[in-house]
């Protein structure tokens, strides 16, 4: 090992759960299997940078300005350095940047940790004389974003991906996601994201108090069995084109996880009164239209409507008639299923 200094640069997308993660067994292992999709237009930038000198140091600059998310950064170098040897003999330098806004409520920690995992693979690949084009490689930067969060090892990949033990695939286990490649439904190529800013608010509790609550959740066992029904049923949907199947298992997710949350103890809502009325224009918007339409939630107030490239001005003109008026100041992303992450030029 010399002490020169390395740099890597990756763009990594947020990605949404149409399966949720919610509940951990070990440390960063899932009580059940999740499927997602990643988006196009939400991800961040991530350079690293090797920087002569021990004890994984780090800077951190966001947009630019030095920012204290250095702190938990500095830790997870530490979880992983027992993966990453070379981790103890570096400091690092690092800068971000989101495509979102920060107060959008988009959860950035899958991009940040996806982007931040996908650079420190890449320089780990280059440290060891390793080709980055096989599938170790983006199966090692999904096992080391899981080490950060556990969302973002679902980041890594192109279109939709699962993670955790299902009866679906043997090799889908705890420690990395694995993409959907094959036999994926021509009509889910085209799949549209309208998310609907409802609050940017600071979260009551914190996705990592949300999974802890699980381990004693009077529904555990059901929860888990319910997530491996739901991850098979969808599956399915997305082989065959059921778009009626696809939108009763992802709003079944979204409500679970929230009653999930609602009967933990002690309990909370992250839900809005506009969230709701949001839910319910959506559902009755589908009746009346008989456009496949459905939501999906995250652990937080904003609505993440789901729908078909097909369908895009019908639903475009729904969502400025009806749903912006409960948006905050009518904030929304123009979202669909991304590409996956890119490694940049410096
Ligand atoms: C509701 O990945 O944020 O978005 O592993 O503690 O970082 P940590 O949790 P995180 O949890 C995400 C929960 C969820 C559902 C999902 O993305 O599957």
């Amino acid at each position: 090992m010399t002490g020169t200094a390395k740099r890597a640069r990756w763009r990594c997308p947020s990605n949404i759960a149409l399966v949720k993660y919610w509940g951990k067994r070990n440390f960063q292992k899932p009580m059940n299997p999740s499927l997602s999709f990643v988006l196009g237009n939400s991800f961040t930038e991530t350079s690293v940078e090797l920087v002569k000198g021990s004890e994984h140091k780090v800077e951190f600059f966001f947009d630019g300005l030095a920012n204290n998310f250095g702190e938990r950064i500095e830790k997870y170098l530490d979880h992983i350095s027992a993966r990453l040897h070379w981790i103890d003999k570096f400091n690092f330098r690092i800068h971000s940047r989101n495509s979102f806004p920060h107060s959008a409520g988009i959860a950035s920690s899958a991009s940040s940790f996806g982007a931040l995992a996908l650079c420190l693979t890449e320089i780990d690949f280059a440290l060891s004389g390793k080709e980055m084009n096989g599938s170790d490689f983006l199966q090692k930067a999904s096992d080391l974003a899981r080490m950060g969060s556990g969302s973002a090892c679902r980041s890594v990949y192109p279109g939709f991906s699962i993670w955790g033990s299902t009866q679906l695939f043997e090799s889908c286990g705890d420690e990395f996601a694995i993409p959907l490649t094959e036999g994926i439904h021509p009509f889910f190529s085209g799949l549209r994201d309208a998310i609907l800013l409802v609050d940017s608010g600071a979260k009551e509790v914190s996705s990592s108090a949300g999974h802890r609550l699980m381990d004693e959740h009077l529904y555990h066992r059901s929860r888990i069995a319910q997530a491996h029904e739901n991850i098979n049923r969808l599956y399915l949907a997305l082989l065959t084109g059921d778009r009626a199947k696809f939108i009763d298992v992802v709003e079944n997710e979204a409500l679970s996880l929230h009653a999930m949350m609602m009967t933990s103890n002690p309990s909370f809502i992250l839900l809005k009164p506009n969230s709701l009325e949001i839910i319910s224009r959506i559902r009755r918007f589908r009746e009346r239209s008989k456009i496949p339409v459905c939501f999906t939630i995250d652990a937080g107030p904003n609505i993440h409507l789901l729908y078909f490239q097909e369908h895009e001005l019908d639903v475009k003109a729904f969502v400025e008639r009806e749903l912006l008026v409960f948006c905050e100041n009518g904030k929304w992303i123009d979202d669909q299923i991304g590409a996956g992450p890119e490694r940049l030029k410096d």
